[in-house]
């Protein structure tokens, strides 16, 4: 059982292994059946709101995508107590809306990852579950990162899909068409199964996705790290303007369902 104990967790992705701003007041090591989570859980006080934090590539960075404990890092935020979590991703843009340092609220995914942990449900069960992945975001917690975004003025999408691919290379242009052809807006490598896996736990889970750069073949160049980091400074900024923005109302009890 974690010392910490707050309603909303933050993952951070790339460009985001800490969170300034974050009156900090705990940093806890711990682990799960499920093997240790990428980083210690820091807790802390966004604004008036408590949250807990979690690098999820590490802190320093140093997992790539498909070798990150996705089950260990939610298990350990829902036993820190967390109801919502929102997952920042960097993402690349496929949707001509979505070029570098626009931000993204997907309401949809496609999932193209492979091979990773990606349930709860396994081993010795006493019942196979299913459980509903219809909508894989919380609309409430997507409405208030909306209107975070609209009040501070950002360059923003209130909806989209995101495709999960497995990385950490990029994609070719050619998967990109595919992607595109499929439905998708915006391609990442971290937003599964992150998003099955908060929904296994019952936990209300929302996508913060922050395009990085244009995805492969969709500008006349290749995408270079550079391209990336210069994404990441003009945009994280806004990432976090609505994190602080939106937290308090993401930590208010959650409506009973019908
Ligand atoms: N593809 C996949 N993941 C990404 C990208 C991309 O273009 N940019 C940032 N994460």
């Amino acid at each position: 059982m974690s010392n910490t104990q707050a309603p909303v967790a933050i993952i951070g992705g790339t460009g985001l292994t800490s969170l300034s701003g974050l009156e900090i007041t705990g940093r806890e090591t711990v682990d799960t059946p499920w093997g240790a989570p990428s980083a210690p859980l820091v807790s802390g006080r966004l604004g008036s709101q408590a949250v807990v934090f979690l690098a999820r590539h590490g802190d320093p960075h140093r997992l790539p995508p498909h070798q990150v404990n996705y089950r260990a890092n939610l298990w350990a935020l829902k036993e820190a107590g967390a109801r919502t979590v929102v997952g920042v991703n960097a993402v690349g843009g496929i949707h001509p809306g979505m070029g570098p340092a626009h931000i993204v609220i997907p309401d949809q995914l496609i999932d193209y990852t492979w091979g990773r942990g990606h349930t709860f449900f396994e081993g010795e069960l006493e019942d196979v579950t299913h459980i509903d992945f219809t909508f894989p975001y919380s609309d409430r917690a997507r409405r208030e990162l909306i209107l975070a975004a609209e009040a501070l003025g950002l360059s923003h999408s209130a909806s989209g899909v995101y495709g999960a691919t497995q990385g950490p290379r990029l994609e070719t242009a050619a998967e990109i068409v595919r992607l595109e052809r499929d439905g998708c807006d915006i391609v990442g490598m971290t937003g599964m199964p992150e998003a099955a896996l908060a929904a296994e736990l019952n936990l209300d889970y929302v996508c913060l996705g922050l395009v990085v750069n244009w995805a492969a073949g969709k500008s006349d160049h290749i995408i270079t790290m550079a391209e990336i980091q210069d994404a990441i400074d003009q945009g994280m900024a806004g990432v976090k303007a609505v994190l602080e923005r939106s937290v308090g109302p993401l930590g208010n009890p959650r409506p009973q369902s019908a």
